[in-house]
């Protein structure tokens, strides 16, 4: 029987339209005088030994319904360094389904994109992250997550269906270390002498390469807000429960290989009461007792979801209060220039960018632009349309053409943003529902520089 995988659903219909954070003073902030000592100084430490081609302090986060391998590629095409699957939920990923295959350029036949594996040399480094209610479930689909390149499972079901322990080491390092399809194909020879071990500390991830096929780290979700199913706690409603919370990073961390790093993302608090800010401290505090690489803090509370301003200035006392911690930062990242102010603001050592790149994967070269010392450009239309014919591309190989069209849908509404007749634009792609909609707004309002010149030459013919 197949499974359907879908991402854990992290949002509702309740997303507020752009507004700024809570940031007292963050306005005397020049962002691209950000951007240029944030170039001179370069990446954490910790960051650039543990995984090297993370080589700007931006990163496009995880979205469900919308950062799938399509998206994740265009945002890498235009800079973006490093990029998180959207939030896959254990039980799901144990039941076998197709979550992976969803994000799974490979199992198209389409020659063209055979380069496009995720975590292929395009979508590289990936962080794989993971959602739900129980350790020894979060901690065999952790493994499955590394294990899914190598389609080679029987360890995460060791933990899914045995008597529920975890193995003493699974490795998997040539999972994401192997430099040949040779490599590849010895380390799967379960006759080979097992490699010992290297040093656990500290995990380095190696460079890309088209073979690399596993996660470059496995990232915890203790951030979502949607409510409990069956009863158990999962994603940001682990924030009221904080033990639960550690035992899931605990589980997690144990059964990932020591040189694969492990991440958490969270929210600031469940809500505004000192015990939830108490109870964030705690779960903070641990995960970087237990080895964790960095936590992506969302400014918002679970009780927001995504309502109202996330509080850049809790961030900032955060961050202060933890020099040790690698803390990302997420929340009212609308704009390039929101990337550096957080960063000048708060001082994190990155930014999750997330609604602010869906139809926006310009934001990416903008940040770069403003690191190298230049001003931010928009797209221009050929470059608008270049992207959106990109995207449709990667979209129909991941999940054939009819679907395509609906689903290029939600991003073309995004993408008409930059189009100089947006609401003409915003009004057609609404209205898309099959790829033929889709393609007739592209021609009409994207024209290639070709079709306009053989228009112009028909009229002047006329
Ligand atoms: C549609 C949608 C889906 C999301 N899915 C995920 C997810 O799967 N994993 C995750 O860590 N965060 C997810 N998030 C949260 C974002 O990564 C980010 O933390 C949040 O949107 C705040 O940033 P922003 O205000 O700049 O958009 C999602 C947010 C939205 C709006």
């Amino acid at each position: 029987m197949v499974h359907i995988v879908p991402p854990m659903s992290c949002h509702g219909n309740n997303a507020t339209p752009p507004g700024p954070a809570v940031a007292p003073g963050v306005d005397n902030i020049d962002p691209a005088a950000i951007a240029r000592e944030t170039a001179r100084r370069g990446m954490h430490p910790r960051l650039a030994h543990a995984l090297p081609a993370f080589d700007a302090p931006f990163f496009q986060a995880g979205l469900a319904g919308y950062s799938d391998a399509a998206m994740r590629i265009i945002a890498r095409r235009h800079g973006a360094p490093l990029c998180v699957t959207e939030a896959l939920l254990d039980r799901m990923l144990l039941g076998g389904g197709r979550g992976f295959d969803k994000a799974d350029l490979a199992h198209q036949d389409d020659q063209l994109l055979a380069d496009n594996l995720p975590c292929g040399h395009e979508d590289h480094p990936l962080v794989g992250q993971i959602i739900g209610g129980d350790p020894d479930e979060m901690a065999a689909a952790a493994l499955k997550m590394i294990e899914q390149g190598q389609r080679h499972d029987k360890d995460y079901r060791k933990i899914a269906y045995g008597d529920g322990e975890l193995p003493h080491y699974v490795d998997t390092r040539w999972a994401i270390a192997c430099e040949s399809e040779d490599a590849l194909a010895s380390a799967s020879d379960d006759t080979a002498e097992p490699t010992p071990p290297p040093a656990p500390t500290p995990p380095r991830a190696p460079a890309a390469s088209p073979t690399n096929r596993s996660f470059a780290t496995i990232d915890v979700n203790l951030a979502c807000p949607v409510k409990k199913i069956d009863r158990k706690n999962r994603g940001g409603h682990w924030l009221r429960d904080p033990q639960g919370a550690i035992d899931i990073l605990k589980a997690v961390r144990a059964a990932v290989p020591p040189e694969i790093p492990c991440t958490v993302k969270l929210r600031r608090a469940y809500d505004d009461t000192p015990e939830m800010a108490r109870n964030f401290e705690h779960i903070f505090a641990a995960t970087f007792e237990l080895g964790y690489l960095w936590a992506t803090v969302h400014a918002r509370t679970v009780e927001q979801k995504y309502i109202g301003p996330s509080r850049w200035d809790i961030l900032k006392d955060i961050v202060a209060r933890h020099p040790q911690a690698v803390v990302f930062g997420s929340g009212d990242i609308w704009q390039v220039h929101d990337i550096f102010r957080m960063i000048g603001y708060t001082g994190v050592a990155g930014v999750s960018v997330a609604r602010g790149c869906i139809g926006n994967p310009w934001i990416f070269r903008q940040a770069r632009q403003m690191m190298a010392g230049e001003s931010p450009t928009a797209p221009t239309l050929d470059e608008q349309r270049d992207v959106l014919e990109q995207h449709f591309r990667l979209c129909v190989a991941l999940n054939g053409e009819r679907a395509a069209g609906k689903l290029m849908r939600k991003f073309g509404i995004k993408f008409s943003h930059h189009h100089p007749q947006g609401e003409a634009v915003r009004a057609r792609m609404i209205a898309v529902n099959r790829t033929d909609d889709w393609l007739s707004v592209l021609h009409e309002f994207y024209p290639s520089p070709d079709r306009a010149e053989t228009s112009q030459t028909t009229a002047a013919a006329r």
